[in-house]
């Protein structure tokens, strides 16, 4: 049994959700936060059925108030804090880059980078006096290649792979370890919104080696591997899962 404690950003939905439910069902102890209090609490509730404690805290995490009280909430209950995922994010408006504004960087780049920023800021506040810890920021393989019409999220991707190995050699003597998992097309809220249309999800699909989307299960499993002590020698890395997409 790992019971481990457990925090997942953006988990009420999607990636997160899948994470929150992989974690529980290995006994970790997991906090869930988000911006939609109800689904929040059904969520924790769902995570307690299958057997793990588990809480739900709001916190949005564009705002640095909310990150400071989600880690000390979660400490407050806990008493410590084993792995943070930091996985909420937002696709924002898309567009050409002749489009864009500083209005539209503004809104994805809050919540895509600033946010992990500050909140590593806070997990590693909890994290370097316990001496360990495990902190997975969730990418996207448009961390590492561009998009067409997705310059803003490309680039906030890439700012976190940047800044996860930065923070990486930081903390690297402290017992904390600092990784990416990049998703490719995964079957969440989020895919359906990029893409508008199912038929731009297919022409999507169509490009990926493996011509079919991930679940965002898949993704869970690799998330929590990456914040496991079975990947005790893993830190600034970037794995990929992405159906071959970024071999292709
Ligand atoms: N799906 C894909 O194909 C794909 C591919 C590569 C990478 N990813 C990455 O995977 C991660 C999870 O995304 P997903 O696909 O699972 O999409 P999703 O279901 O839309 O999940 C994103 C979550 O982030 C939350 N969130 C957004 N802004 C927030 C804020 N300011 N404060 C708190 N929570 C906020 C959302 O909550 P609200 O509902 O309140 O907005 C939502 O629950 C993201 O980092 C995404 O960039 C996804």
């Amino acid at each position: 049994m790992n019971t481990s404690v457990v925090l997942i950003t953006g988990a009420l939905s999607g990636i997160g959700r899948a994470t929150a439910i992989a974690f529980a069902m290995k006994g970790a102890r997991v906090v869930v936060s988000g911006r939609r209090d109800e689904i929040g609490h059904k969520l924790a509730a769902e995570l307690r059925e299958l057997g793990a404690e588990a809480e739900y805290c709001h916190a949005d995490i564009r705002h640095e108030a909310d990150i400071r009280e989600l880690l000390d909430k979660t400490v407050a209950r806990f008493g410590r804090l084993d792995v943070a995922v930091n996985n909420a994010a937002t696709e924002g408006l898309g567009g050409l880059v002749t489009e864009q504004s500083a209005e539209s960087y503004a809104a994805t780049f809050d919540t895509n980078v600033l946010a992990t920023l500050l909140s590593m800021k806070h997990e590693l506040r909890v994290m370097l006096p316990q001496r360990s810890g495990s902190i997975v920021n969730v990418s996207s393989a448009y961390g590492r290649v561009g998009a067409p019409g997705a310059s803003v999220y490309v680039a906030s991707k890439h700012a976190v792979e940047g800044m996860t190995k930065a923070a990486a050699l930081e903390v690297a003597e402290s017992g904390v370890r600092i990784n990416v998992v990049a998703p490719g097309t995964t079957d969440t809220g989020m895919l359906t919104r990029f893409t508008h249309s199912d038929e731009t999800k297919a022409a999507l699909v169509s490009t990926v080696p493996f011509k079919r989307l991930a679940t965002p299960e898949e993704i869970a499993h690799v998330i929590v591997f990456v914040a496991s002590t079975d990947a005790s020698y893993m830190t600034g890395a970037s794995v990929a899962v992405d159906g071959g997409m970024l071999a292709d």
